[in-house]
């Protein structure tokens, strides 16, 4: 059969990426240029700043994409682009970009959500990975627990009621003074600390037992650390790295393991960048391990954000048929 070859845009948030994915499995290659020091002097991503990032770099990226992957423009069978959820203003590059070489090129173009790509990262690493599945998404936007019924049809069963756990990583690493990007900062930081010095809450919401809340985790480090700074105690800041960062990888990991029981599910896969956890892979597969579970994760650069996701995740919408209009539009908070 003839293969199929999808270039793919990403541009929701600080990371401008192009990438050439076969038949929705294979990497023909995979760039990411990232703008970590562009934002780090702001300790946060400014989202003007990302969009004239991504203007500046958007047609560079995906010329060495297809440099890369060895393929011209007339080879490639559609184009694929994040449309959300992210920051409009740096999705509307992708978009823009990805329509006016579809339209000029004559080729099918197929919108992605964003987080559906983090799931599909999996398709390129586990060949034998097919829907349905139990996914846990944990992103800088999102967290859920999802069903994959099939490519891209999800049922959510559980979701954040405030913080995301990356945004929570993210906001506890500015308060201790480690910055931005937060969550490998404080993955860091936390080596050298004792994840059992300080207890922080395992938030839980009642009746919904796969949703999540992270505010008063996050609360409770912020009253430490004011209760320090009043009462003159010296804190470390590896021993709160790490012991928020076992509450974290607590809550996201009995929250999953349940959903698992409940719903019989011999699978489980993870996905998002809070997923290049080190503490979290090892606790979760962990826990799969004990419970026989066959936990599958994306390699780390697969975890945070890139274009072969996207690109996987576009192949199995192209595959049925589905292709955008002209009328695409970024949509800062598109659902799943
Ligand atoms: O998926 P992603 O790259 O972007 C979104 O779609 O949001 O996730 C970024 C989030 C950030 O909050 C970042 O702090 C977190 O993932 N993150 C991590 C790690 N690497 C990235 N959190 C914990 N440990 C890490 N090693
Ligand atoms: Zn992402």
């Amino acid at each position: 059969m003839k293969e199929t070859h999808i270039l793919a845009i990403e541009s929701s948030c600080d990371e401008t990426a192009a990438a050439v994915v076969t038949d929705g499995r294979r990497i023909r290659s995979n760039i990411i240029s990232s703008q970590v020091p562009l934002h780090t002097l702001y300790g946060g991503v400014v989202p003007e700043l990302a969009s004239r990032a991504h203007i500046e770099r958007i047609d560079a990226v995906v010329q060495e994409a297809l440099k890369d992957a060895g393929m011209t423009l007339p080879e490639v069978d559609a184009i694929a682009v994040t449309y959300g959820p992210g920051l409009v203003g740096a999705l509307l590059v992708g978009v823009a970009y990805a329509k006016a070489l579809a339209f000029g090129l004559k080729k099918p173009l197929i919108g992605v959500n964003h987080i559906e790509g983090h799931v599909s990262a999996n398709f390129l690493e586990h060949p034998e990975l097919e829907p349905p599945f139990l996914s846990l998404i944990v992103s800088g936007g999102h967290t859920n627990l999802a069903f994959m019924k099939d490519y891209g049809v999800f049922e959510i069963l559980g979701r954040t009621r405030d913080d995301a756990a990356g945004e929570a990583f993210d906001k506890v690493a500015r308060a201790i003074g480690l910055g931005y990007p937060g969550g490998p900062k404080i993955e860091k930081a936390a080596r050298e600390g004792d994840p059992e010095a300080i207890h922080f809450p395992r938030g839980k919401v009642d009746e919904a037992p796969y949703d999540f809340t992270f505010s008063g985790m996050k609360s409770a480090v912020l009253n430490y650390l004011n209760h320090a700074e009043m009462t003159g105690e010296t804190v470390s800041q590896a021993d709160v790295a790490a012991s928020f960062q076992a509450a974290v990888v607590d809550v996201l990991v009995s929250r999953a393991m349940h959903a698992a029981a409940e719903l019989h599910q011999d699978k489980l896969v993870l996905a998002g960048g809070v997923a290049a956890n080190g503490a979290l892979r090892t606790a979760l597969a962990d826990a799969c391990a004990r419970a026989g579970i066959t936990l599958y994760a994306p390699s780390l650069i697969l975890c945070t954000d890139n274009a072969a996701m996207i690109g996987a995740a576009a192949y199995f919408r192209y595959r049925r048929g589905e292709r955008a209009g002209w009328d695409l539009n970024a949509v800062p908070y598109l659902e799943l």
